[in-house]
């Protein structure tokens, strides 16, 4: 209202001399307040777009002490001791007693010297009838904005019952160069329209405001498995690994299984823990003549080994099956190296896969029925357990782990078998961060390899890393239907090497 009544005003008038005055008026007539900070801002904006022309001043004024205000109410004190003063007359000690201390200390000896009272040796008495408060009337002018001759100025700031006060304040308000007496709506945009038909011409644009605070903008945003999973790819990549191709999440209990030496009556088989497909539930090829390989040692054994000793059923090892892990893929891929390692010269390799699993396990806090794994091998002449706990100490520190403890385990398909721990500064304690061996005979003689080769392999899950690095205690945080997208938006970098939590 106030940018209103500025502009209404200046059409029909020269200028707006005292705009305190002119707002705490406007503010009266619409029963409503229009503090400083509503003039300052009005006056900005106008000034800036040039509807008006006014510069800053410092306005001094002048303003009542707090015992000018208590004058102003109640009058002077040299008024207040001569009205105080009844007709016959009154001892000092009785007025005294009927005034305020303050009161009487400054306004007897005033009352005195202006001549309203008689000190004799006994009474006070009235000099004159009557008296005028010329200082009630000053103070009151001042309060109320009026002129007061300059002797009288210093005479009441003598007396402490004004001081000066400065303010921010401006020169009289008058029209600016674009002047109009209603303001033109502001536009954000220059359209098309508008440069068409000359509008924006008179459009009133909205300025740049460099201190907004942007829009959020649409875009998408990498899972922090993603990042962690790019990270770990790239160390992998450094250290010389090619990556298997893992794009099949369906195998055959073959290779999941049985190519790795897995009993058939392993609980890790039964349906309990493994989601086995319905259609199709068998898969149509397996390569013959090495299923023949693989069935012999699991019944019998071979290559210094006693097998099982059970009856392998084929009918077991064509169950497809969504794959419990990433080896399921090594399998394969070590099978077709096996048949080079047929034709000499024999190649080393190494190779590494991040894909995803599946286990038919009971979802917590730190279990989920599908999650991914890491996993890396080498397949070279007279590898040993050294070489392995060598390249899992390079590994780990790659992924900033560089305090391993290794814990014999059984797997299946590794003898021996480590289980790898990692230091947790935050928990104070050794995490499980990984599970590692040497690929057995069992597996790797039906294949085909010659003698003196030997796989040394490992694996770990991505989850577990990424919830140390993102500090997420809950993997449903993280993964699956209950992730808030705002975190998958929000999460930071977090760079592999430069955890704190593990050591
Ligand atoms: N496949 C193992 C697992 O699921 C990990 C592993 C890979 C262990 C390679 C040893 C060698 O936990």
């Amino acid at each position: 209202i106030l940018e209103k009544a500025i502009l209404g005003y200046l059409e029909n008038n020269n200028d707006i001399s005292n705009l305190e005055q002119f707002a705490e008026q406007l503010a009266a007539e619409n029963k409503s307040e229009i503090n400083h900070n509503d003039i300052d801002s009005a006056i900005k904006s106008l000034r800036g777009f040039g509807y008006i022309e006014t510069h800053d001043i410092r306005k001094e004024s002048w303003v009542l002490t707090e015992e000018g205000k208590g004058y102003a109410a109640a009058g002077s004190p040299e008024v207040q001791v001569f009205l105080a003063i009844p007709a016959e007359g009154i001892t000092q000690v009785a007025l005294k007693k009927k005034l305020d201390e303050s009161v009487f200390q400054r306004g007897f000896g005033r009352a005195a010297n202006n001549e309203w009272v008689e000190i004799s040796k006994k009474l006070i008495t009235r000099k004159v009838q009557h008296v005028d408060d010329k200082v009630r009337e000053l103070l009151m002018k001042i309060h109320a904005n009026e002129a007061v001759d300059q002797a009288e100025i210093e005479a009441l700031k003598k007396r402490e019952l004004i001081q000066k006060q400065t303010q921010k304040g401006y020169s009289p308000v008058k029209k600016g160069p674009n002047y109009a007496p209603v303001r033109k709506k502001f536009v954000t945009d220059l359209t098309r329209e508008s440069l068409q038909n000359g509008d924006w011409k008179e459009l009133e644009f909205k300025e740049f405001n460099l201190n907004a605070q942007g829009m959020p903008s649409k875009f998408g945003a990498l899972h922090p498995l993603l990042k962690v999973r790019k990270q770990v790819k790239d160390i992998f990549i450094q250290m010389g690994y090619e990556e298997m191709a893992t794009n099949n999440y369906i195998e055959s209990s073959f290779w999941n299984f049985d190519a790795l030496f897995q009993p058939q009556q392993h609980p890790a088989r039964d349906s309990h823990d493994t989601f086995f497909l319905r259609t199709p539930s068998t898969t149509k090829e397996l390569p013959e003549d090495y299923v023949e390989r693989v069935k012999r040692v699991h019944e019998s054994g071979g290559y210094e080994s006693r097998g099982y000793g059970c009856n392998w059923k084929r009918e077991e090892a064509e169950k497809n099956l969504l794959r419990t892990h990433t080896t399921a893929v090594s399998s394969r891929i070590l099978y077709l190296l096996a048949k080079e390692a047929q034709q000499p010269p024999f190649a080393p390799k190494k190779y590494f896969s991040i894909d995803r699993v599946f286990r038919n396990e009971s979802v917590d806090r730190t279990h989920l029925a599908e999650f991914h794994q890491i996993e890396g091998w080498i397949c070279d002449r007279g590898l040993t357990l050294g070489n392995l706990m060598g390249v899992l100490e390079d590994f780990f520190k790659r992924l900033g782990m560089s305090k391993l403890k290794f814990k014999p385990a059984y797997n299946p398909y590794t003898e021996p078998s480590m289980e790898i721990f990692g230091y947790h500064k935050g928990f104070r304690k050794w995490v499980e961060i990984g599970n590692s061996g040497m690929f057995r005979p069992e597996m790797l003689r039906p294949m085909g390899f010659p003698e003196d080769v030997e796989v040394i392999a490992w694996g770990l899950s991505l989850e577990r890393p990424a919830m140390i690095l993102y500090e997420i205690d809950n993997i449903r945080e993280m993964f699956g239907h209950q992730v808030d997208l705002g975190f998958i938006k929000r999460n930071p970098i977090c760079r592999l090497g430069l955890s704190h939590n593990i050591e």
